[in-house]
């Protein structure tokens, strides 16, 4: 068989869906599983979502629409964004795009290649330097601190900053450690960057409206970089639309012109059916996602007051997002089946296997010291995982 390319080649698999797949496999296979691996809302999308996908399909908008993205829904996510995020982009600088992933891996493209750096603070969701690595460019991490509540230092950004790097990826409220940056946190990482104007910023926003804190200020509201911030963000989890793939970008005319043009060889579009319910989610009511975001913040608490009980467990409360994100490096060095439990990855494997729990290992996001929970299950499901978790913990040191 003839060689794949060395871009394929030299791609990580995604490990959160690696490690879901093993706990469906378990879960097929009889056992009783509860997973908590993959970050998406158990809950619908609003009915009148719904209902205006259904007319879509009944009104025959079966056609491809224009690349950015029906006109109708660039207007939408162009006041939405005004409305939420108080960012003024006239919809001429609105993308639409198959999910936040298509936009940012689209921008990606458009910002950097062979040569370039893009910088990526950890932990992270791993995908921004699979999508480097895509577009030719070399991923640096640079790791954050629990002591520094997993954000960015400006003095560690500019320690960083190399004349390579083309792309700083920010991502608020992060995936996986829940970290939301201040207005003064951005500000003072503004004032190192205005030293470097070659460096675009990438903002991940696409957990904008699931926080616990009053505020989420992107950067692109940060007056002394707006122009070079690229602002992604989607309706996968605001409106529990992860199937239905559906993303935006907005930023400086001439990167949305380039990553409209990328797509155009592409994807094409967004799905013309979901592009009229994006318009409905965005334009609509957004009571629904207001209660949302108030059902997760319930869960955090509950789900953020037993996990930190437990003996082994450190972790603050995650101010946006729907992740625990605990070190449980003090539990490492135990044995299991006459193995040491080394790492993260030894440690999730013990949980599915011994308490049915199925968690991402913290090495996925370039942090070997803790592992990840998503709290967007059940409450049942919740009580059910933490039951099991804190049995093996107590098994664990009682081995
Ligand atoms: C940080 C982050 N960005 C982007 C995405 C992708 O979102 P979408 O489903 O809109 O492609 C995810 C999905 O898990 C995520 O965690």
């Amino acid at each position: 068989m003839s060689a794949l390319s060395s871009r394929a080649a030299g791609i990580e698999p995604s490990r959160t869906i690696a490690m879901n797949q093993r706990a469906r496999d378990l879960a097929a296979a009889g056992r009783d599983i509860v997973d908590l691996t993959v970050g998406e809302p158990d809950f619908h999308p609003p009915a009148e979502v719904r209902e205006a996908a259904r007319l879509a399909i009944a009104e025959g908008a079966d056609r491809y629409t224009p690349v950015a993205g029906e006109p109708a829904l660039r207007e939408a996510v162009s006041r939405k964004l005004l409305r939420d995020s108080g960012l003024a982009y006239p919809a001429s600088r609105v993308m639409a795009s198959c999910g936040a992933k298509s936009a940012l891996s689209n921008a990606m493209l458009a910002l950097c290649g062979p040569g370039d750096e893009v910088l990526v603070p950890t932990p992270a969701w791993l995908s921004y330097a699979e999508m480097a690595k895509i577009a030719g460019a070399a991923p640096v991490f640079e790791p954050c601190s629990a002591a520094d509540g997993y954000k960015l230092r400006p003095e560690r950004l500019a320690a960083a900053v190399t004349a390579r790097t083309r792309v700083l990826v920010l991502c608020s409220p992060s995936n996986p450690t829940g970290a939301v940056y201040t207005r003064a946190e951005l500000e003072a990482l503004a004032s190192v960057l205005v030293r470097f104007p070659d460096v675009w910023i990438l903002s991940d926003e696409v957990y904008e409206s699931i926080r616990y804190v009053p505020e989420v200020p992107s950067p692109a509201s940060v007056a002394a970089i707006a122009d070079r911030v690229v602002v992604v963000g989607g309706l996968s989890k605001s409106h529990a639309m992860t199937g239905w793939r559906l993303g935006f970008l907005a930023g400086p005319k001439a990167v949305v012109d380039a990553c409209i043009a990328i797509q155009g060889q592409t994807t094409t579009c967004a799905s013309s059916i979901t592009q009229r319910a994006g318009i409905a989610a965005l334009a609509g009511d957004q009571a629904p996602v207001a209660a949302m975001a108030a059902a997760f913040r319930l869960r955090r608490d509950r789900a953020y007051a037993r996990l930190a009980a437990i003996p082994g467990f450190r972790l603050a409360a995650p101010d946006g997002a729907f992740y625990l994100f605990p070190d449980v490096s003090a539990l490492f060095g135990s044995e299991w089946r006459g193995v040491r439990i080394e790492g993260s990855d030894d440690f999730c494997l013990y949980l599915l296997e011994e308490a049915g729990v199925a968690l991402v290992p913290g090495s996925a996001f370039g942090d070997d010291a803790c592992v990840r929970m998503s709290f967007a299950a059940s409450d049942a499901a919740i009580d059910m995982a933490l039951d099991r978790i804190e049995a093996a913990v107590v098994a664990l040191g009682s081995r």
